[in-house]
């Protein structure tokens, strides 16, 4: 079944959006010269732009949006004691089962998830249904021979071997670990943090204390993440190493349910505002919650590969913060003067969570920004035009300046107007080749603008402004170029759509 996916349209689109990726220089398999590490990216000279484009806005629309919202930036490394506290050393595993013959390893609920969605492709939504309770009633139980027997009962067979002489359903820990110093014992063990989010709760009373936090605030960080997923597919979908963006906002206990509901739709708006339609998401709530938190919600985007979680909004009510004050034998209780009953001030406050993978908004991102558009050029013939049709504010270029021709003075008037651009905005200069093929190499980067430098711009100072998705040109005044190109990629344009 496998091999038969290989060849749907939105397997090729998929493999077209990953080539384009290495070969316009957003991403490269990690240590490529030695094939590659599995599940690890590196991002290239233009990822890194969209990718830091990315993240900025999100920090600004987490922090410098709201009054009560600040940010940290805590250590990957942690105190051992964080991740038993936080259940992860006892319960972060995943369900993985081997094939005997290709020694192939899955994960055993994917398994049976992609099963269920070959039932609701193929319209057998009923079967798919089913088949998704079955898997989650033995998930509840953790009946780890019930999944095998149910991977055996739908006949699944492994994608190399085509076989189904599989190994028993065991857990797997994702959590890296190091050892710190240089004495090897139990003691100096570390673990690579498999979320941002411990960092956050453990620094929660410094933050409150010393910024003299109210309740409700927000604590928002960026930082790496590890986790040795054991399914590495789907490009930077699942990775090993990999950037989440989270947001811890402390509650009164009780008002979580309101704050809950503040950040699902904020949330949700924030993507469209990046330029995802708002049919490309929907929120998958969670029927089975976690045993600490009392409701949670994916965001979930229409990928090539089907709908899959881009983000994660979790009510974790005062679970963590009480482990923590558990373990570390430290009060993590907040004092509000503003509650009256005086036996109810103090407190440990709910925690409403959201989490998204800056990789996987990358990856949300590029795959709506590929934009093939087929049409009929001056001379009658069908022409395909591939650009990314990124937001101007993410564009990791924002204007590409060129000369018509490279004599007759040319190159140095587009040299000034280079000059005068540079300072404000992403800018390249660019005096190779034709013009027609340096456009199409800015369209291929999503580049919103073109500036182009004739005959005519010696005489009365003006250029030609291609606009990239109509690839419509208008003749500008060289002094009007600043402010038109900045009012489009003005991370205004964003907020607003946010308020
Ligand atoms: N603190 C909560 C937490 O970590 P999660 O659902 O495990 O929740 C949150 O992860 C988000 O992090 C996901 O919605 C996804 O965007 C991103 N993410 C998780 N695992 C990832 C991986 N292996 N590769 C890339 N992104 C990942």
């Amino acid at each position: 079944m496998a091999k038969k996916e290989k060849n749907t349209p939105e397997n090729i689109q998929f493999q077209k959006i990953i080539s384009h990726a290495k070969e316009y220089g957003f991403v490269f398999p990690s240590s490529e010269v030695y094939d590659g590490l599995q599940a690890v990216y590196d991002y290239g000279q233009n990822g890194v732009q969209l990718k830091n484009n990315l993240k900025q806005i999100w920090w600004k629309a987490m922090t410098q949006l709201h009054e009560n919202v600040v940010g940290i930036d805590a250590a990957i490394f942690m105190h051992p004691t964080v991740w038993k506290a936080s259940g992860h050393v006892d319960s972060f595993n995943d369900p993985m089962i081997d094939n005997k013959d290709s020694k192939k390893r899955y994960r055993a609920d994917v398994l049976v998830e992609n099963r269920a969605a070959e039932y609701a492709k193929n319209g057998e939504n009923d079967r798919s249904e089913a088949l998704l309770q079955k898997l989650g009633k033995l998930q509840e139980e953790e009946n780890l021979d019930g999944i095998r027997d149910l991977i055996i009962e739908e006949n699944i067979v492994c994608a190399v071997s085509e076989t189904a002489n599989w190994t028993e359903v065991r857990q797997f820990n994702l959590m890296f670990a190091t050892e710190i110093g240089s004495v090897s014992d139990d003691a100096s063990k570390v673990y690579l943090r498999p979320e941002t989010a411990q960092g956050i709760f453990v620094n929660f009373l410094n933050v409150q204390q010393t910024g003299r936090m109210k309740v409700p605030f927000g604590i928002a960080q960026i930082g790496k993440a590890f986790r040795n997923e054991i399914v590495a597919r789907q490009f930077i979908f699942r990775m090993r190493e990999f950037e989440q963006m989270e947001m811890q906002y402390f509650v009164r206990p009780g008002e979580e349910k309101e704050s809950y509901d503040y950040w699902k739709a904020t949330r949700i708006k924030f993507l469209e505002a990046l330029g995802i339609p708002a049919d490309k998401l929907r929120f998958h709530d969670h029927i089975k919650l976690a045993h600490y938190a009392n409701a949670a919600a994916d965001i979930e985007f229409e990928f090539p590969f089907g709908w899959k979680e881009l983000e994660g909004i979790h009510s974790r009510t005062d679970f963590d913060l009480t482990k923590h004050q558990e373990f570390s034998k430290k009060k993590m209780q907040y004092f509000d003067e503003e509650v009256e009953d005086k036996d109810k001030k103090r407190y440990i406050p709910y925690v409403v969570e959201t989490s998204i993978g800056a990789d996987r908004l990358f990856l949300a991102i590029l795959c709506q920004a590929y934009t093939e558009d087929t049409g009929v050029d001056a001379k009658g013939q069908e022409k395909t035009r591939l650009y990314l049709r990124l937001h101007p504010v993410l564009a990791p270029t924002k204007v590409a300046v060129f000369p018509l021709v490279k004599k007759d003075g040319l190159p140095e008037k587009a040299k000034e107007v280079f000059e005068l651009l540079r300072y404000d905005f992403e800018t390249v200069y660019e005096d190779r080749g034709a013009i027609g093929k340096n456009y199409t190499r800015q369209d291929l980067v999503g580049t919103p603008f073109c500036i182009t430098v004739d005959h005519q711009t010696l005489e009365d100072n003006t250029v030609t402004l291609r606009h990239r998705d109509s690839t419509e040109q208008e003749r500008l005044n060289i002094s009007d170029l600043r402010v038109k190109i900045g009012e489009a990629v003005s991370l205004k344009n964003i907020f607003k759509a946010l308020r």
